[in-house]
């Protein structure tokens, strides 16, 4: 469902304790969003009118009001990525070190429309907070985007690379297209969607503006609902909502190879670290560098190269001064 109402109240009237499983929100920043596009320099006629930015001495306030209604809201195990710039960033901080959210990441959104200065550093990125509501395991799909094995033309991790903590992600350019200010591109969204939610999750968004996190939950088959004040965008996107088929976007999501390291959460018996090490002497003996050796293992045993090389190097430990089986 979603409301055209202050997201305090209407979380308060409409939001039942611990019932949402992911909230991905991007609040007005308190730069007097209504003048933003004096300080972009950009041609705002497709833009809805109506953004309703928050007093810059009313932030601190306000950041903590609706941060007690998203923890509330919250179900144990449920996750919240909270978009800002850096200007009133320290009240979203302050608030959420109020509450009992676990921070798990501080993610840099690098962008491709820093504004042009002179004199000092453009700038050109924003914060994303992740913290989760403690009580339950939180949903993180560490597969859902790329397999361990996916490697790039230098044989770097694929999967490792798209889980770190700087995102370059480019705004979406949409000439004469009605638009919010501030609107999050989608790939932006879908990423966060992804890891952090499974379909069939609610998520909610407290600032919708475009209803941009709303589109992309539905698309890939999540229940959404959220709220935003400004009536004129409000009115706007419920409409565009309605024409959206819950999953339409499941199949423009890129298909991942099955993950290889199937055994990769499973206890270790001692059989089979026996197994590995021994295999791992083996491989060493036939010629194979360590990293070969590990390799080929991971491939057969299903478990990651990191892993792999801890058992090696406790084993290399155990045995010091080093065998010669294991240089
Ligand atoms: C930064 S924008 C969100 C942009 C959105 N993520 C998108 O991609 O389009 C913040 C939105 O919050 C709305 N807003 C401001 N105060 C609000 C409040 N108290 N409750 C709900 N919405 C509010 C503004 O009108 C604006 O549309």
């Amino acid at each position: 469902m979603f409301y055209n109402e202050d997201c305090i109240h209407g979380a308060k009237k409409y939001i039942a304790d611990n019932s949402v499983d992911l909230i991905i929100t991007d609040p007005p920043y308190g730069i007097k969003g209504d003048k933003l596009d004096k300080h972009y320099n950009r041609n705002e006629s497709h833009v809805i009118d109506g953004y309703i930015d928050i007093p810059a001495n009313e932030y601190e306030t306000f950041s903590f009001d609706w941060i007690m209604e998203a923890e509330r809201v919250l179900k144990p195990g449920g996750s919240m990525y909270i978009v800002s710039g850096y200007t009133n960033l320290r009240h979203i901080l302050n608030a959420l070190a109020s509450t009992k959210l676990k921070e798990i990441n501080h993610i840099i959104w690098k962008y491709n429309f820093g504004v042009y200065t002179k004199n000092k550093f453009i700038s050109s990125h924003y914060h994303i907070l992740l913290y989760v509501k403690e009580g339950a395991k939180a949903t993180f799909n560490t597969h859902c985007r790329f397999a361990d094995t996916e490697k790039d033309t230098n044989n770097g991790s694929l999967n490792y690379q798209d889980r770190e903590d700087v995102w370059i992600i480019n705004r979406e350019y949409k000439p004469r297209k009605v638009k919010n200010k501030n609107e999050l591109p989608s790939e932006l969204l879908k990423k966060m969607v992804q890891y952090s939610s499974n379909e069939n999750d609610l998520v909610c968004d407290f600032f919708l503006g475009s209803f941009s996190t709303a589109k992309i939950a539905i698309g890939l088959n999540r229940r959404a609902c959220g709220f935003e004040k400004n009536a004129i965008a409000f009115n706007h996107q419920i409409e565009q909502i309605k024409s959206l088929k819950p999953g339409e976007l499941l199949t423009t999501l890129r298909k991942v190879p099955d993950n290889e390291l199937f055994a990769q959460n499973m206890p270790l018996s001692e059989e089979e670290r026996t197994n590995i090490i021994n295999t791992f002497i083996d491989l060493k003996s036939q010629g194979l560098t360590k990293k070969d050796a590990l390799e080929e293992i991971s491939k057969k045993c299903g478990r990651g190269y990191w892993s792999l090389l801890r058992i090696i190097e406790k084993a290399e430990k155990a045995t010091s001064p080093t065998p010669s089986e294991f240089i």
